[in-house]
Formats: structure tokens, sequence, C-alpha cells
């Protein structure tokens, strides 16, 4: 898929993340000379701004988080590109102006791109406003709407925002963002399962234990407290990016990497989760909320001390779940999900536990009980594939340690490229494989939902745990005794 020219209006163009994320991800792409010629972008804020200000606000975005050093003559380019556009989006006025605007063919290409990077309460309301100006008219180039997450904010919430927004766009002029499949290494999760023909056969039930899967912060809420408390860890995280690790990590192989092809095997792996009913819920889910602590050495204050957060918040920072998956491949095989801020370390990583072997071999040998084979893919900060097998330690004696074989993903001078990049190049090409269809949205809420729900009644309890801990004691969601959370990629720690 080629490219094409756009414009991309980015609403909420001044706040954190256009600041932190999109507008560095489309000076790199201009940088590695991928946005095509005749691509603008029109940035839309209320702050009453002119041209030359913005263009001070975005070199200043872009040199605060440039990978190599800030190239004066790309930005001179990328510079070119830019303009400001002030105006409030809930006035209808904007959009009568924006339209007079993005009507100038001399200066804006006809295929244009609404980026809305702003509050998800605003995300009907913008669409209406934008479709009343006939602004989804796709008679002379495409149309297409990138919306943040979260797309809802239960299952009811996400159905009827996707009510409202079917009536002013198809589903192919949508693209829900989720930043993590944009990860080059989750990528390469499906890579590594699809194009090593030796792990298909061990892929299954059969082999596989259990599989955890571990997105831990060291950060807090870092001032977002009105969005985090209003959202919390199970919501923030778990339903979107650590449900969407669990589709490529469990889902059948697509015919192709298509978009649709792709997105049906993730759809059929959601459904084939077992529903967690209301009376369940205690036996499959966990909250907690951290408490002061210390972490990297630096006394940290607990959640509730937080700014911008009620004294009796019982919104969880942390949220663990046990899932089953009901179909031929996976069903008794326990998958573990687990996120928290403020935990002893920072990382997202999948952890795949084999079985035992089914004869202990040794058992006359000093080798009473071999470890486990486990199959670690670290998806950040630590890029890696690791398979940990079991060898003889060398000596006399019959002792073994365990091992582990390293495929890295990257090379040391290969540079990461971040997950916006290839998402807003993406939306260039109109390639949708690594943006969500509203039935795998729906699915996952229909998971979250009876826990969102029970939560949400029970307000006399929340577990805590130390910042800078490995959270909450949550075992009992564990199936057996032998389960416990693996916090490292290394066999010594593990
Ligand atoms: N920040 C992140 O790391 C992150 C990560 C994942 C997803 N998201 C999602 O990305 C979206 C944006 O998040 P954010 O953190 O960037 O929020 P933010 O910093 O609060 O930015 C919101 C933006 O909306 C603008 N805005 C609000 N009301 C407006 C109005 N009436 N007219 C015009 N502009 C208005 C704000 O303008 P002012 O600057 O004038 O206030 C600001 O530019 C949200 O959906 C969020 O859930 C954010």
């Amino acid at each position: 898929m080629n490219a094409e020219p756009c414009t991309y209006v980015i609403f909420g163009a001044t706040g954190n993340l256009s600041r932190i994320k999109l507008m560095p991800a489309l000076y790199h792409l201009d940088v590695a000379n991928q946005l095509p010629s005749g691509t603008r972008i029109l940035a839309l804020g209320r702050r009453p701004w002119d041209q030359e200000k913005w263009l001070s606000e975005v070199r200043d975005m872009v040199v605060a988080k440039a990978k190599d050093d800030f190239d004066e003559v790309v930005f001179k380019r990328f510079a070119e590109r830019l303009q400001y556009h002030q105006g409030d989006i809930v006035d209808p006025a904007c959009y009568s102006s924006l339209a007079e605007v993005l009507s100038d063919k001399t200066k804006f290409a006809r295929n244009i791109a609404f980026y809305l990077s702003i509050s998800p309460a605003d995300f009907g309301r913008v669409m209406e406003l934008l479709s009343n100006n006939h602004l989804f008219n796709e008679d002379e180039g495409w149309r297409r709407v990138i919306i943040e997450k979260p797309f809802g904010y239960d299952l009811d919430s996400a159905r009827a925002l996707q009510k409202r927004i079917s009536h002013y766009l198809t589903e192919e002029q949508i693209y829900r963002i989720d930043h993590y499949l944009g990860k080059g290494m989750v990528q390469n999760v499906l890579v590594f399962r699809f194009a090593n023909v030796m792990l298909e056969p061990i892929w299954n039930r059969n082999y596989i234990d259990h599989i955890q899967i571990t997105h831990s912060e060291e950060l807090g809420i870092e001032g977002r407290g009105d969005y985090y408390n209003s959202a919390g860890a199970l919501r923030d995280m778990l339903q979107s990016h650590l449900l969407q690790l669990l589709t490529l990590v469990t889902m059948e192989p697509p015919a192709s990497m298509e978009a649709e092809s792709l997105r049906d095997e993730k759809v059929k792996v959601l459904k084939s989760i077992r529903p967690i009913p209301r009376e369940a819920v205690h036996g499959h889910a966990f909250r907690g909320q951290y408490a002061s602590g210390h972490v990297k050495g630096a006394k940290v204050n607990g959640y509730l001390q937080e700014d911008n957060i009620p004294a009796d918040s019982m919104t969880e920072t942390y949220a663990s779940m046990k899932l089953n998956i009901d179909n031929w491949r996976w069903r008794g095989v326990p998958i573990y999900l687990r996120t928290g801020k403020r935990m002893a370390k920072a990382q997202s990583t999948i952890s795949i536990c084999f079985k035992h072997p089914p004869l202990q071999f040794f058992r006359d040998t000093s080798v009473h009980c071999v470890d486990q084979n486990w199959i670690l893919l670290g998806i950040q900060p630590e890029e890696c594939i690791r398979i940990e097998m079991t060898v003889k330690e060398p000596g006399l004696e019959m002792k073994t340690r365990t091992s582990s074989l390293d495929a890295s993903f990257r090379n040391e001078d290969e540079k990461a490229i971040d997950a916006y990049e290839d998402l807003l190049l993406d939306v260039l090409k109109g390639d949708r494989s690594l943006f969500l269809r509203f039935d795998e949205v729906e699915y996952a809420w229909r998971i979250v939902d009876p826990i969102v729900q029970t939560w949400a009644d029970e307000r006399d309890y929340i577990a805590t745990y130390p910042a800078g801990s490995w959270g909450p004691e949550d075992s009992r969601l564990f199936e057996k005794s032998a389960h416990t959370w693996r916090s490292s990629l290394t066999p010594e720690c593990k």
C-alpha cells in the first residue's frame, strides 16, 4: 500500500498526546522521507496562538523528543506543512471556518484525516459537527477519523458511541487506535508465531501450562488525576492493551495479514473467552491501590495523596485477572493478566510457561524436579524473545540449570520506531490492520464489564500495596499453587 498525500487535522493539537507523541512522530516521518509531498498538518486549538507561536511550540515539542540531533533542514520542510487554526470544538462556528480553510485546494490535499486527540466525552459531538458541515463527504478524496482510546467507558457507553458515530461514518473510515499495536515488538509476536514453523505444534493446551501478561509502570498518575480517577487500571490498560496482547498470542493463524483476516481471528479469540459471571468476579479479578512507598530510592505519595484524587477514591491503580479460553487450542490453560502503576519495575512482558516433562527421569539423582521451559516475549523497555531450556551443569554431578536462547528483535544500530509513527503512516496508506474494529472493542468490553460493574458497586474495601512493590497479594487468582507471577526476564530471579 502506498501512502497518499493527505491533510492531517489534529483536534487537541495543544494537548499532552500531541506534544509528546503526535507532532514528534510526524516530524520523524518527515525525517525518514515517509510523508508524501503535499501532506499538511492543520492544528486545531482554542488557544489564541498565531502561526509564529505555533511553529515555536512545535519546534519545542520536536526538540524534546528528537531521536537524533534535531535537523534544522528537515524542520524547515516540516514547518511548511504546519498551520494553526483557532476554534472551540464545541462551537458549531468552528466547523464552518474549518471547512472554509480546508476548501483551499491549492494548500490542502483532498484526502483528510481527522485525529481526535481530545477528551473521549467530545468524540460523538465533534463527529456530528464535522458531519453537519459536510466534512466527511468523500466526493473529492477520502475522509478518515482516528479515535483515541478509550472507546467508551463500559459496554453500554461503547455501544452508544458506536451507534452515534455510525450515523456519520462507515466502519472503513474509522481508525480506533491502540498504540500498543504499533509497537514493533508487538508486531513481532505475529512473526515469531507464524514464521517459525517449529512453534506451531507446541503452541497449545498439550504443551503450555499457563500464560502471563504483565504491564507494570514505575510512574504514578503524572498529573492526569482527573482522567485516571474516572478510568482506573482495568479500563486504562487491561481492557485495551493487555487484551490485545492476549489475542495476538492466542489467535489462530489468519488467512492473510490483511486487516479483516487478522481482525476476524482476534475477534474469534475474544468471543471464546469464558464469560465471568458477576458472582465469580472475586475468583477472577483483583484490584489494588498504591500507598506511599519508594520508587527508585525516592519516597513517593500514595494514590489518595495525589493531586485531584478524592480522599475516598476506590479507583484501582492495580488490576489483575484470570481468563480461560474455551476453544480447542486453549481449553484448560489459564491466562493471567496484570497491570499496575507505581510498581517495582516498568516493563511489558508476555511469559509463556510450558508443562513439566511427562516423566521425571532424573528422580534418582540430585535433579528431583527440572524447571519448566518458558518463552518470554519482552515488549518494553527490553525488546526480546527468549526461550528458557534446562541444561546439565558441567561437572561430575547430575545437576541442571536454566539457560536462555535469545533471539534479539533489534540490533544495537537499529533504532526503535515510535508506535505513533507506524500508525500515522498506516492511516495515509489506508491500512487498518493495526487499528481496532468495533467488534474487537465490544467483545473486550463484554469480558471486563462484569468486573467494572462489580467494582463500581463494592465501595467498602480496596487492597493497597506499597509504591515500588510488585502489587498486592492476589494469589487467590491462581489456578494451581505452583503458579506465581513471573516478574523478570532472566531465570535467576523469576
Ligand atoms: N496523553 C497520553 O499519554 C494519552 C495516551 C493514550 C491516549 N490518550 C488519549 O488522547 C486524547 C487526548 O489526551 P491528552 O492527554 O492529550 O489530553 P489533554 O492534554 O487534556 O489535551 C486535550 C486537548 O483538547 C483540547 N480541548 C479541550 N477542550 C477544547 C475545546 N472546547 N476546544 C478546543 N480544544 C479543546 C485542549 O486544548 P487546551 O490545550 O487549550 O486545553 C487540548 O489540546 C484523550 O482521548 C486520551 O484519552 C492520551
